[in-house]
């Protein structure tokens, strides 16, 4: 007569732990989604401050033009850096060769020597712009 209470009880008992643990189990859910973390890094980095070239790369007595940011790069004297525009003061090609000391436009043969960016040879009369950059530890940078 003692048994059926027993049973019943146990029943419920264990009905109530098994609800107790899906409760558990929903809030453990709920904890976890409410979690979500929201990441915003919106970093902005400009053309100046990146690298433009290695001093490696810049010949001793000429230099490198650089199409994207249309700069050239020279080094007149080693270790000496210096930075000016690509583009033509005559009619605004892009500078295309630097040899024997001048930064040459091939579109009507301006010249620009490679020390100042002052005109060599015309028909441009007017100098490419000096662009600045940094150079350290053999990495040169548009400032
Ligand atoms: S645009 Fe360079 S020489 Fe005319």
């Amino acid at each position: 007569m003692t048994f059926s209470p027993t049973r019943r009880t146990v029943l419920i008992a264990t009905g109530g732990a098994a609800a107790a643990t899906l409760a558990a189990g929903c809030d453990d859910d709920d904890g976890g989604s409410s979690s979500t973390s929201t990441t915003t890094d919106r970093s902005t980095t400009g053309a100046a401050g990146e690298e433009l070239a290695k001093t490696s790369e810049i010949p001793v007595g000429g230099g490198k033009i650089f199409a994207g940011p249309k700069v050239v790069v020279t080094q007149p004297t080693e270790g000496d850096f210096k930075a000016f525009s690509a583009v033509c003061t005559h009619q605004g090609c892009t500078v295309s060769t630097v040899a024997d000391g001048t930064i040459n436009c091939a579109c009507h043969k301006s010249e620009f020597r490679i020390s100042d960016g002052s005109v060599a040879a015309g028909p441009a009369t007017e100098p490419l712009p000096q662009e600045q950059i940094t150079v350290t530890g053999g990495s040169i940078t548009l400032a």
